[in-house]
C-alpha cells in the first residue's frame, strides 16, 4: 500500500445533534483524532471512521440517531476498514444495548469517555466491539491536549470554553442529570489559561459553556472547599477571563434563573466584554406548571431577575427556552406562558412540545395535553414570538452595531457573509468579509430571523 492510500484509510467524519456542549464535545474529538493521526474526510462516504455525537433530550432527537444508524449499514459493510462509533447522550444511556441492536456499529463511547476515542477506533479496526459509558467523577476529562495545529477549529475568532459539566438540578422532565452526570467545575486557573492560549491563536469572543453554567462552583463553595478546588463565584470568574488580553466578547450558556445573583448581574453593567445577551430558560409562564417542572422559581421571581438584568444593561437582549403540553398544562396555563412572553419581551426563544424521557419523573406525572392540543399551542406560541422578534428586529434599523463575522451566507443574489452582533443576533451582510472580522456595520432591513447591514468599516483586522 502506498502512501496515499494509508493517508486515505486515517480519515474520519462527524455527526453531530444537540446542544452546544455536543457540539464542543465533537470539537474536543476531533482534535483528539488530529492528534492521533487522523485527518477530516471531504465527505461522509470517504471516511474511514464516522462517529454519531447524540442527543436524547426529545424522542425525535433520539430516533435521528436510529435513522443515521440504518442508513450506514450499506456504508459499513462497502469496505472492512470502515468503523462506526457512537457517542454522546444516547449512547451514555444506552451502552453496549446498541451495540446488540446494531450489529454494524463497533463501538459506544459515553459522555465522559471522550478520551479514549482514538483507542477504540483502532481497537474496532483490529476487530475488537467495545462500549465505554462509566462515569468519572474527577477533573481527569477535562484534560485534553491543546489544539493540533492543524485542527484550526472553525477560525473565525470565537471558541467555546467548558467551565463546569453535568447538572445536578433535575427538572422533572430532563434526561440531562442522568446522561452528563454530577455537577464538575473546572478550577478558574485551567480555564484562564485555556482562554489565553485561544487569544494569542486569534480568539476574540468566547463562550461559557456548562448546562447550568451559572452553578460554576457550587458545590465547591457550598463545601467551604473553594480554595482547594481553585473555583471562584461565577461572576469572579467571568471578571477574570475579560482581563485575559485579545478577549473583546464573552457569553455564556446556559444559566439558570436562581444561581443568577446580584454579582452577575452587576457584572453585566460593569464588565465591558460581556455581552449584552442571556438565555434564561424560562420554561412556562404558569407556576402550578414550573412547580411540576421542579423549577424551583416563580414566574414572579423570574421576572425580578430580568427587571434587575434590565436595571443593570437596559439594552439587554433576554431569549429563553419553552415547553407546551407538559402534563397538567390547561389551557389556563398556557395563556400564563403568552402572557409572560409578552412580559418580558423576548428577543427570540426556542419551543418544544413536552416529550416523555423514560427514566424521569415527568413521564409519571400522567395528565399529558392531547397531541393535536400540544401542536396548537405550540404553533400560537411560535407565532407569537415571530411576532415579538420582529418588533425587536425592526427597532434596530437604522441602528449601528459590531458584527463578528462567521461565514458566508447562503442568500440569493450576490454574495453575502452573516455573523453575530453583541446581542447575538444574526445578522447578514451583502459583500465579502473574512470569518473573524468584527465589522462595523448600520442595521438596514429586519427580517423575522435576521438582521440584515451594510458594512460601515472593518473595527479591526481579521482573526487569525
Ligand atoms: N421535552 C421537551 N423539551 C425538553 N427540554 C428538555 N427536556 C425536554 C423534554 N423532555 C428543553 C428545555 C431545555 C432545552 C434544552 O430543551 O426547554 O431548556
Ligand atoms: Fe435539564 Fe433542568 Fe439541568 Fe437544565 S437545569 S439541564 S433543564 S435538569
Amino acid at each position: 500500500m502506498n502512501e496515499a492510500q494509508e493517508e486515505t484509510k486515517r480519515t474520519y467524519w462527524v455527526r453531530t445533534f444537540g446542544c452546544q456542549m455536543n457540539l464542543h464535545d465533537s470539537e474536543k474529538i476531533e482534535n483528539l483524532l488530529h492528534h492521533n493521526g487522523f485527518r477530516p474526510a471531504a465527505a461522509q462516504d470517504e471516511a474511514e471512521l464516522v462517529l454519531i455525537n447524540t442527543c436524547s433530550i426529545r424522542e425525535k432527537a433520539e430516533n435521528r440517531l436510529y435513522t443515521d444508524l440504518g442508513l450506514l449499514r450499506d456504508w459499513k459493510s462497502a469496505s472492512p476498514n470502515r468503523v462506526l462509533g457512537v457517542g454522546g447522550c444516547v449512547a451514555q444511556q444506552e451502552g453496549d444495548a446498541l451495540l446488540r441492536r446494531f450489529s454494524h456499529l463497533d463501538f459506544v463511547f459515553g459522555t465522559h469517555n471522550l478520551r479514549l476515542v482514538p483507542t477504540m477506533a483502532d481497537a474496532a479496526r483490529r476487530g475488537q466491539r467495545s462500549a465505554r459509558t462509566e462515569e468519572h467523577a474527577s477533573l481527569d476529562r477535562f484534560e485534553l491536549p491543546a489544539r493540533h495545529p492543524d485542527f484550526a477549529g472553525r477560525g473565525n475568532g470565537h471558541a467555546f470554553v467548558t467551565v463546569m459539566e453535568g447538572c445536578d438540578m433535575f427538572c422533572t422532565f430532563c434526561i440531562v442529570p442522568r446522561t452528563r452526570g454530577r455537577e464538575i467545575s473546572r478550577p478558574a486557573a485551567s480555564i484562564v489559561e485555556e482562554v489565553a492560549n485561544l487569544a494569542r491563536r486569534g480568539v476574540r469572543e468566547i463562550t461559557l459553556l456548562g448546562q447550568t453554567v451559572n452553578a460554576y462552583g457550587r458545590h465547591d463553595a457550598r463545601r467551604s472547599q473553594s480554595e482547594a478546588a481553585g473555583t471562584v463565584p461565577f461572576a469572579a470568574l467571568v471578571r477574570q477571563l475579560s482581563a485575559v488580553p485579545g478577549i473583546e466578547r464573552i457569553r455564556y450558556t446556559s444559566p439558570h434563573p436562581i444561581f443568577f445573583d446580584a454579582d452577575l448581574v452587576a457584572a453585566h453593567a460593569e464588565v465591558e466584554a460581556l455581552c449584552p445577551h442571556v438565555h434564561l430558560p424560562v420554561q412556562s409562564g404558569s407556576d402550578a406548571v414550573l412547580a411540576q417542572m421542579r423549577r424551583r422559581y416563580t414566574c414572579e421571581e423570574y421576572l425580578r431577575r430580568v427587571d434587575a438584568l434590565r436595571a443593570a444593561r437596559p439594552d439587554i437582549a433576554i431569549t429563553t427556552d419553552l415547553i407546551v403540553g407538559f402534563p397538567g398544562e390547561t389551557d389556563t396555563d398556557f395563556r400564563a406562558t403568552l402572557d409572560l412572553m409578552q412580559r418580558v419581551g423576548f428577543v427570540d426563544s426556542f419551543s418544544f412540545k413536552y416529550s416523555p424521557r423514560p427514566g424521569t419523573q415527568a413521564v409519571e406525572l400522567g395528565d399529558v395535553p392531547p397531541p393535536d392540543v400540544a401542536q396548537a399551542r405550540l404553533a400560537e406560541l411560535q407565532e407569537l414570538q415571530r411576532e415579538l422578534t420582529l418588533a425587536h428586529h425592526r427597532a434596530r434599523v437604522g441602528q449601528e452595531t459590531v458584527v463578528r463575522v462567521e461565514g458566508e451566507s447562503h442568500r440569493r443574489g450576490g454574495k453575502s457573509v452573516y455573523g453575530r452582533d453583541p446581542y447575538h443576533r444574526v445578522v447578514n451582510i451583502p459583500g465579502e468579509l473574512a470569518p473573524g472580522l468584527f465589522a462595523e456595520v448600520r442595521i438596514v432591513e429586519a427580517t423575522p430571523h435576521s438582521l440584515i447591514g451594510e458594512a460601515i468599516s472593518p473595527k479591526t483586522a481579521a482573526a487569525a
